[in-house]
């Protein structure tokens, strides 16, 4: 059977939701997930999401694109960090009226706090920018959203997991899925589908993200030769749970909490004089990173598992427990401290993948450098790249990515929709899943691919992590496609059809197998440091050279790289210094 639907949304995050909203206010909209929509990763996100409200003291959303461009390294398209920070405002707003609970300053007004890299005046100091619901600031974006969707009579396919895509040249007509609760392969045909599947964060050893963060979407479109753009930029957040990589929110430092070595220095003074602890992720990642290599990290050892203090004891019981509820939990369930007396040991944590699927700013997908669009195939938030966050994202600018090109994406689909057709699948176009699952649960002997995790998330940590040479990156490369070479033998125990875990964890390797390659090839290639990209044999940014957006095709032989335009129309790019 095919089912059919004029809008399949591929993911129930922020992103997700909201393009669902915009949707199905006028088109039969469905939403896949692997998960329960509550469950997704956008529930994780801690600490704001950002709008030049100027509740607390003055802003304007020309200081928050400003900020994002600089913050991104100037690798931002500059016309969309322009509508991000513009159209941020009516965004946080439309969230208030659909009932999400912000935090209050005394007034009755959504309170804000500061975040890393968000200043006044084009850089002269912080500014309160980041609007919060305590530190689950994510998690409310859901359950507001979710709420809405269940109104609008959006349907929901939860626990479905994505395999393949069908595209018919350049027109997009539906998707080949698995039901997780039967082990049943289906075909949806839709007119538009649009992809909101998250972030990767899982190709690394230590990470934040949750288990289902393996880059579904991003693969799928790579294996159908859709390009990915700017895939070497992947963010560490410079405080997560040492040894766990668990999060723990920007917001703490927002809050005054402060970074501390082993001689209990402010090292932030060291490597950002204006901004101290709230300079963007790049520069805290690697200070951290830095004091740890120096010996100055707690242990002094100069391991790389050594990590730093983050001080918040000075912010008091109070604060702790009203502004940062679930960190002040996540200390005490995982480390056994309470954050208000004991310093709270952290290291940096993969956390975010500024590349992704290109897409123009209605979220339509780009299939090349000349900016050709796939009809009927959009995506947006974190698995997109509409390239808001260039090198280097800011914090709380991915939960106004997802809501502001969210809302665009399905505005677009519910006009394009339509004037449509609706597509009819053939009976082939399930083939290509059905051969890569049969070959999976055939029950012959073959390797099980947990090793092969494991391995390939050592090997990313360690290789393409924070800081790259060539030499490592080189090995990173061939390690990769040995493992790749493996997982074409990887069977899967359990060939069971009813919630087959073990089935669905070896389709996510080889997403993320795909998703490590293409990583490391546009790491390998870039010549230079920009952003979260950094290479101690190329330490300096290079705009002559590479102020250009990179686009990954993977191919039968492995990945073929492409260039294209940044979009520099407002700021001329200079030398960051915060
Ligand atoms: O630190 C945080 O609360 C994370 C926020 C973000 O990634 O935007």
């Amino acid at each position: 059977m095919i089912r059919q639907f004029d809008t399949i949304i591929v993911g129930s995050g922020g992103a997700g939701l909201y393009a669902a909203l915009e949707a199905s206010r006028n088109s039969k909209t469905a939403v896949l997930s692997k998960l329960y929509p509550v469950r997704s990763h956008t529930g994780a996100a801690q600490g704001g999401i950002s709008a030049a409200l100027g509740n607390v003291e003055e802003d304007k959303p020309e200081w928050h694109a400003f900020d994002t461009i600089k913050g991104g390294d100037y690798m931002v398209d500059q016309q969309a960090a322009k509508i991000l920070s513009e159209e941020a405002i009516q965004a946080v707003y439309d969230l208030e009226n659909r009932g999400l609970p912000f935090n209050r300053t005394p007034e009755g007004r959504i309170d804000q706090r500061r975040f890393g890299g968000h200043t006044r005046n084009f850089g002269e100091g912080p500014v309160r920018r980041a609007c919060y619901a305590a530190d689950r600031t994510g998690h409310m974006i859901l359950q507001t959203l979710y709420q809405q969707c269940i109104k609008n009579e959006v349907s929901f396919f939860d626990e479905f997991q994505v395999v393949d895509l069908i595209l018919e040249k350049d027109v997009c007509s539906g998707l080949v899925v698995v039901e997780l609760a039967t082990g049943a392969l289906h075909k949806f045909a839709a007119k538009a589908v649009l992809f909101a599947t998250g972030g990767f964060g899982r190709i690394f050893k230590i990470t934040s993200n949750a288990y289902a963060n393996t880059g579904d979407g991003p693969a799928v479109c790579a294996r159908r030769g859709i390009p990915l753009e700017d895939m070497e930029f992947f963010q560490f957040h410079p405080t997560g749970i040492m040894g766990l990589g668990i999060l723990i929110s920007e917001a703490v430092r927002g809050e005054g909490g402060i970074l501390r070595n082993r001689d209990g220095e402010r090292f932030m003074e060291r490597y950002s004089p204006t901004l101290l602890d709230l300079a963007p992720r790049d520069i805290v990642a690697r200070s951290v990173q830095t004091e740890v290599r120096a010996g100055r990290g707690i242990r002094g050892d100069k391991k790389i598992d050594d990590y730093v203090h983050l001080d918040a004891t000075h912010l008091g019981a109070e604060v702790l427990s009203t502004k940062l509820p679930d960190i002040t939990d996540f200390c005490k369930t995982y480390l056994g401290i309470d954050p208000a007396e004991k310093p709270i040991p952290v290291l940096p944590t993969a956390h975010y993948a500024m590349g992704g699927i290109p897409t123009d700013l209605q979220g339509r997908v780009l299939m090349d450098k000349k900016g050709t669009v796939i009809n009927g195939l959009y995506a947006a938030g974190e698995c997109a790249c509409v390239s808001v966050h260039g090198a280097n994202r800011l914090g709380t600018n991915s939960l106004l990515d997802l809501v502001v090109f969210g809302r665009r994406a399905g505005r677009h689909i519910a006009d394009y929709v339509k004037q449509a057709v609706m597509p009819s699948p053939k009976e082939s176009d399930a083939d290509g899943a059905r051969s890569w699952i049969d070959r999976l649960t055939d029950g012959a002997e073959g390797p099980h691919g947990g090793n092969i995790t494991d391995q390939m998330q050592t090997t990313m940590m360690e290789k393409v992590g924070i800081y790259r040479n060539q030499k490592d990156m080189e090995a990173a490369v061939t390690e990769i496609k040995e493992l790749r070479e493996r997982y074409q033998l990887v069977r899967v125990q359990d060939t069971s059809k009813q919630f087959n875990t073990d089935l669905l964890e070896m389709l996510e390797l080889g997403n993320m197998l795909d998703l490590s390659l293409i990583t490391a090839e546009s790491a390998l290639k870039r010549q230079e440091s920009r952003g979260a990209h950094s290479r101690e044999d190329y330490p300096e940014r290079d705009d002559d050279a590479w102020l250009k957006h990179t686009l990954a095709y993977l191919t039968d032989d492995g990945v073929r790289l492409e260039y294209k335009e940044v979009d520099t129309s407002i700021w001329e790019p200079k030398p960051r210094s915060y």
